[in-house]
């Protein structure tokens, strides 16, 4: 959550401020600002809103000529949205911004800062008085005896007011990448706003401080000494994370799903076998598995029940889907014999990190499916599997969730075949099957001039049901996030069979039910639920495969997907859900690609 970005260079500090904090703000949108730097002072703009706000008010003031500085959008956790919360705050010579939660701060307050009269309600105002207390002349020691105080986790910037054009950094969880190019030393909380300058970056790492000059970023670790980073390059540049004439980042990463699912299996294709070798994850660690966890959050934990139904199929092992918020605190029963599968697009997910920890700690053997190279989950997890999406901006996620389930599809194969629960013809049948999704996807994506119409019958809902059996139900649950995240609509995804066990009394006339009947083996079961809401009055919006028939009389609209097997359906039929939430969102007017409240990585817990 919270984006931040620091620079010290050649160029305008304020156009590098504020391109990078466009590039970072879906982490966060509830206010934003910057501090830059002058010879002699330094210099806040800040104000609740987006960076767009603090563009206009920035117009508003005199030219400032600055080539240092430090920017910050805001994701509120301590303190409400206004204007003295807004980051940057400052105290005494110091300035910063953080992304994180300091747990201790009222403590700190106590014992620092009794009869100081504080301009804002944050946290992160406390951390810089607390570090103003202890700078006396040396910045680095500065930090070092604040961060010794404080608990909880921190990404911070600081300036300070008596050392011009220097920027310093440290973090604790919350993630930081750096660089140094041509045009100067920059940090940011992601590679997405750095990207414009170069592709080669590092992660910084906790217990360093980070100094950025005009001249490098260089990397100190608490006895001062110079440490080397561990440089990182990214595949992908500036205009991929750009929206590409597309009128939204949803939309444009919806569109991109056929060539990041192409990215993500193509270069594990063996002779026709899924093969790991690349991403270095040996055969042995599944021969003794017994069970599987997999574990994550929203999103990423919907492509997990995906993977449940998979793996159970295919390899005959327990599988449990578990949201990491709960997982962390449930006292898990795992062991040496047990795989845990912790799936993270950011890769920063904090309760999907502390479980990771958490599964080590106790002996299992972990796999990270990942999106962000040099996360901390990918870093952290003994061996990552990375899905090659490219950069996800919009906050609801599209492209990450098919990639993750084409992931959890390639490992269900490898699995059976240690296992030995299938032969390699049948997982030579089953790739073919996977890539076949591909196209099914293109299909789907032809879809969208009649699902923008249909959408047309959703937008005065006030309650909309999804419904489905097996793998569908699963992907239900997804169908229902997305809508309700970008839309605010109130849905809920409901296994079909489930739906008279108490929901069906909240379907009355025109309530819209999306029935995802895709599977052969329960078709007939979900066309008597679908029967059932139509009866009372639902609206029904079917999606079913091409060659299934089924009776007008039971829908009111209807979208297919080519045939595919059963268990590849989800990868298409998603495109199509995600069309849906899409258009509904954009028909009620609303911001799509930074829904209210939301932030795209969630590091806070
Ligand atoms: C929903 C959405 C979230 C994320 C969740 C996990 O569209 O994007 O539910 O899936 O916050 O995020 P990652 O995958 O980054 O761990």
């Amino acid at each position: 959550m919270c984006g931040i970005i620091g620079y010290s260079g050649n160029l305008e500090a304020e156009q590098v401020l504020i391109s990078g904090l466009e590039q970072l703000e879906y982490r966060g949108y509830d206010s934003a600002g910057i501090a830059r730097m002058t010879r002699d002072a330094v210099e806040i703009t800040k104000t609740t809103g987006n960076v767009s706000a603090l563009k206009r008010k920035l117009e508003e003031k005199a030219t400032l000529t600055s080539h240092c500085g430090i920017g910050h959008t805001r994701w509120a956790t301590h303190g409400g949205v206004t204007e003295e919360n807004a980051h940057p705050h400052r105290f005494g010579k110091i300035t910063l911004i953080h992304n994180g939660i300091i747990e201790n701060y009222k403590k700190i307050r106590e014992d620092y800062g009794k009869g100081t009269r504080f301009c804002s309600q944050t946290d992160t105002e406390i951390a810089a008085m607390l570090m103003d207390t202890f700078y006396d002349g040396n910045p680095e020691e500065a930090i070092w005896k604040t961060t010794a105080k404080l608990e909880g986790s921190y990404a911070f910037c600081v300036l300070f007011e008596d050392i011009p054009n220097v920027v310093y950094c440290i973090r604790k969880v919350s993630p930081l990448v750096a660089a140094y190019a041509k045009e100067g030393a920059f940090v940011a909380s992601d590679v997405t706003a750095l990207i414009a300058y170069t592709q080669d970056y590092f992660v910084v790492p906790e217990d360093t401080i980070l100094v950025l000059t005009d001249e490098k970023a260089e990397l100190h670790n608490q006895k001062g000494n110079v440490v080397k980073p561990e440089m990182l390059h990214v595949k992908w540049d500036f205009a991929s994370a750009q929206k590409n004439g597309y009128p939204h980042y949803m939309l444009k990463e919806i569109y991109e799903q056929p060539e990041a699912l192409q990215r993500t299996i193509a270069p594990r294709m063996k002779e026709n076998i899924p093969d790991f070798e690349d991403d270095q994850i040996p055969d042995s660690i599944f021969e003794s598995i017994q069970q599987v966890k997999i574990v994550a959050c929203g999103t990423a934990m919907h492509a997990g029940l995906i993977g449940k139904v998979l793996i159970e199929k295919r390899v005959r092992i327990p599988v449990g889907v578990e949201i990491a918020s709960e997982f962390r605190y449930a006292d898990p029963i795992i062991d040496q014999k047990t795989l845990v599968i912790v799936i993270s697009q950011s890769g920063e997910t904090i309760d999907t990190l502390a479980s990771l920890r958490l599964a080590k700690e106790l002996g299992a053997v972990t796999i990270g499916i990942v999106n962000v190279k040099g996360s901390t989950i990918a870093r952290e997890s003994d061996y990552v599997f990375y899905t090659h999406a490219g950069p996800e901006i919009a906050v609801a996620s599209t492209k990450a969730y098919t990639v993750q389930i084409a992931a959890l599809c390639l490992l269900t194969m490898r699995l059976a075949l240690i296992k030995k629960t299938l032969g390699r013809g049948e997982i030579t049948r089953d790739f073919a099957l996977l890539k076949e999704s591909i196209e099914c996807v293109k299909h789907a994506l032809l879809l969208e001039p009649e699902i923008q119409k249909m959408t047309a019958c959703l937008t005065e809902a006030s309650d909309l049901f999804f419904i489905g059996r097996g793998i569908d139900y699963a992907l239900s649950c997804e169908g229902s996030i997305k809508l309700k995240e970008i839309s605010y609509i109130h849905s809920e995804a409901y296994a079909a069979g489930e739906l008279k066990h108490g929901t069906i009394s909240l379907i009355t006339e025109g309530v819209p039910v999306i029935a995802i009947a895709t599977q052969e083996s329960v078709f007939s079961k979900m066309v008597s639920n679908i029967r059932e809401v139509k009866a009372r009055g639902a609206k029904v919006i079917l999606i079913t495969k091409e060659s299934m028939q089924v009776e007008e009389s039971i829908f009111d609209y209807h979208f297919t997907i080519p045939e595919i097997a059963d268990d590849y359906t989800p990868i298409p039929a998603a495109v199509i859900l995600q069309l849906i939430a899409y258009h509904t969102s954009v028909r009620r007017g609303l911001n799509v690609d930074q829904p209210r409240n939301l932030a795209k990585s969630v590091t806070v817990e």
